[in-house]
């Protein structure tokens, strides 16, 4: 199977897939990354993209009209590798009608929180300040809501007293790489249906 990353900042879940990759090879891990996307140049997403070889494209909002035409131009660039399964890991955009029109029911998106609760681009810090005790990440499928799509599996992380925003947010990155790397290789591997908000994989 094709995938194609979307990124915006460190790219260490872009890595967790491409490690996995080259571990197990494409065939036993089910898939492989062909491209990686940015809606922002010069981050590190980018750099490890370009180290393992892989074509990259970068779609910034500020280069197009308007957020349709931003979306149009993100859609066509990720359909000119012939994905067959999206991962949006720490894409900081909504992806809009257009593009899931194209990719709704194959694209995935991981989230630094366990959703419902705290979605949006600061969960890790939303759940600290609300005092939460445990947190978590959450891999689901994109829709047309923010961070509303069914989820395929969650990993929880204690929250500890003298945790600051960073200092979770890297706990809950070790969780949610191993999540994101055993949820892509099974979706690739076994197929999948999304029945309602259930995802069955077989
Ligand atoms: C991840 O925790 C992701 O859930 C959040 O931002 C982080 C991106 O990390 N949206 P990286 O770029 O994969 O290192």
């Amino acid at each position: 199977k094709r995938l194609v990353v979307l990124v915006s900042g460190s790219g260490t879940n872009l890595q967790a897939l491409l490690d996995a990759v080259a571990e197990h090879g494409p065939d036993a891990y089910g898939a492989e990354v062909v491209a990686v996307g940015a809606d922002r140049d010069g981050i590190a997403g980018l750099e490890r993209a370009r180290r393992a070889g892989l074509p990259t494209f970068v779609c910034r909002l500020r280069d197009h009209p308007g957020r349709e035409a931003w979306d149009r131009a993100l859609t066509e660039a990720t359909a000119a590798y012939e994905p067959d399964l999206v991962v949006s890991a720490g894409f900081m955009k909504i992806l809009g009608k257009e593009f899931l029109a194209r990719f709704g029911g194959r694209t995935v998106n991981t989230h630094p929180a366990l959703l419902p609760s705290f979605p949006g681009a600061h969960g890790v810090r939303d759940a600290l300040a609300y005092g939460a005790k445990v947190t978590g990440c959450t891999v689901h499928f994109v829709d047309d809501g923010v961070d509303t799509g069914p989820i395929i599996a969650q990993g929880v992380v204690e929250v500890r007293d003298e945790d600051d925003e960073s200092a979770l947010h890297e706990r809950i990155k070790e969780v949610e790489r191993s999540l994101l790397v055993d949820v892509v290789g099974r979706l690739a591997r076994d197929g999948y249906s999304i029945e309602g908000r259930k995802v069955v994989i077989p």
